[in-house]
């Protein structure tokens, strides 16, 4: 059996055939692994609606068992999402199955998604299990699963450096079992492309009711090759390919929706393969993932880089402007990206703001959300000549972030400089009370930090402080990323300004905010002082 045999009355339980590839998003569960990368339930349900709107078709929510809050979340998506699968991870105990398919019960398409190594290391040292126990564990656990919901993936961690003959037959039960997907990840990521093509082909071959499921791909990255692995292995069969926004994931991460994508689509003549996927809302998704994750894209990132679609050197800038296609493959609309447009003055009202939103992709913000925003693009405009999409995107992401802050920023005066010392003065708002200090530190952002610290004692360790200019010039606004850490749980907090000391004191009031709402505590009395 070739995957070419297969036709759509043949993959049971799917969405797709042919040549379809189907896209299966782990941003929200193998994305949220990468170490620092936290999202709260908001987020999460935010990147959902992004995911669903980009058009992917399986969304994988998260690892139900892991806690309440991953639970909550898979339980969340799973109403929300209406117009693809939503699958909930679980390992081969009952426990699992049955906590993932109380999260999914509620999906118009619920998936349960089970997996357990195959690789002699894995099952030696891991697992402590023989190969029987594990191929029961297969058999029971599939089949657990299926009795609850239509559509079973199975997965065989570290199946590429699984023996061949273990893999088929646990393949071949796992089908009779009931799935109707099976997933062979590259768990760390060591295959390479001609070895990973075989192995797929070799499942075609030898596994023989592997007509009765779709092949998937799930490739690590750690030798870079994880876009590379995933299109051998559609070029081998598999139709269905699990990546992730931006490539989040496990240490290197996983292959990128985007990358995967876009390869599909611009080399349509070479790889004969189509997706569901609206590419135009590429780049928004990675803006949209970026900021909530704090994991700044890098700029020669390709497809969603800020350098992917730059011509900087003059031979290219010739060529580019007699035909763009001398140097450009795919054009920066085809992945949501506009030329920066002066849009937007000191001048332009709350409609034509209302109607720029709409513009940029956001249709259903809150009224407080707009209000916000509009207040503080007034306040931009007075300070900045020109106004982009960019400055726009940055603000209204602010704004919507924020939310039901319990900690408000209200004003902030520093002083900084050589001559020292450097000195902040803070005013902020604390459920409903006003509360001020001035404090010195070591440079302008720790005296901005310390002060926060006094208002709201906490325990947070401050893990990362990062800036990033949201477009050209000396008065672009900043966009600053904090990172706190606390009892071993990590937020992010986001902050954009046209001056970098708000940015960051907004930063890390938002990551204070999360803090507090994951304690599941008050806001320490101290502040309240
Ligand atoms: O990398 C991996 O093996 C996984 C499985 C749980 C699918 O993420
Ligand atoms: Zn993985």
């Amino acid at each position: 059996m070739t995957a070419s045999n297969k036709t759509t009355d043949q993959i049971a339980g799917n969405q797709v055939a042919g040549d379809r590839v189907a896209i299966f998003d782990t941003t929200l569960r193998d994305g949220e692994q990468s170490p620092g990368c936290s999202m709260n339930l908001d987020e999460k349900l935010r990147v959902a609606a992004t995911l669903e709107e980009l058009g992917v078709d399986i969304i994988e929510a998260g690892f139900p068992i892991a806690s309440n809050g991953d639970f909550e979340a898979v339980r969340r998506v799973a109403n929300m999402v209406k117009s693809c699968s939503v699958a909930g991870l679980a390992r081969a105990h009952p426990k699992d199955i049955d906590r993932s398919w109380e999260a999914l019960r509620g999906a118009a398409r619920p998936r349960i998604h089970t997996f357990i190594a195959t690789s002699p290391l894995h099952m030696k040292y891991k697992l402590q299990m023989t190969p029987e126990d594990v191929h029961q564990a297969v058999v029971d656990s599939v089949g657990r699963a299926r009795n609850l919901c239509d559509d079973v993936e199975w997965s065989c961690e570290d199946g590429t450096r699984s023996d061949h003959d273990f893999l088929c037959r646990t393949v071949e039960s796992a089908i009779k079992a009931g799935a109707s997907t099976i997933n062979v990840p590259d768990t760390v990521g060591y295959t390479v492309p001609t070895e990973f093509a075989a192995l797929i082909a070799m499942l075609y071959e030898r596994v023989p009711n592997i007509d009765q499921a779709v092949i998937s791909t799930h490739c690590h990255n750690d030798l870079g090759l994880a876009v590379a692995n995933s299109l051998a292995g559609v070029g081998a069969g598999a139709r269905q390919v699990e990546c992730t926004i931006n490539g989040l994931g496990e240490r290197a991460g996983n292959c990128a929706l985007e990358e995967i994508v876009m390869a599909l689509r611009t080399r349509a003549d070479a790889l004969t393969c189509t997706t569901g996927i609206d590419t135009t809302k590429i780049a928004p998704a990675s803006h949209l993932v970026s900021t909530i994750t704090g994991f700044q894209v890098q700029p020669n990132k390709a497809i969603v880089g800020a350098n992917a679609f730059a011509h900087e050197s003059g031979i290219h800038q010739d060529g580019f402007l007699k035909n763009s296609e001398t140097y450009e493959i795919m054009t920066p609309e085809s992945v949501g990206l506009k030329a920066s447009t002066l849009v937007m003055g000191k001048h332009s009202g709350r409609h034509a703001f209302r109607e720029k939103l709409k513009e940029l992709g956001y249709s259903d913000l809150g009224d407080n959300a707009i209000n916000d925003a509009f207040s503080r693009f007034k306040d931009l405009a007075d300070k900045k000549k020109d106004i982009f999409d960019e400055d726009i995107v940055a603000l209204v992401d602010d704004a919507a972030l924020r939310g039901n802050d319990r900690i408000k920023f209200l004003s902030l005066q520093v002083i900084a400089g050589s001559k020292g010392p450097q000195t902040a003065e803070l005013e902020l708002e604390v459920e409903g009370l006003i509360v001020k200090t001035k404090t010195e530190g070591n440079g302008p952002v720790d005296a901005i930090f310390n002060a926060i610290h006094e208002l709201c004692p906490h325990d947070g360790q401050l893990q990362l402080y990062q800036v990033h200019a949201v477009t050209e010039g000396t008065d672009a606004q900043a966009e600053v990323t904090v990172r706190l850490s606390e009892n071993g749980k990590s937020v992010n907090g986001m902050g954009a300004d046209a001056d970098t000391l708000v940015s960051s004191a907004r930063a890390y009031i938002h990551a204070l905010n999360k803090l507090v709402v994951k304690r599941g505590k008050g806001v320490p009395e101290a502040i309240s002082a």
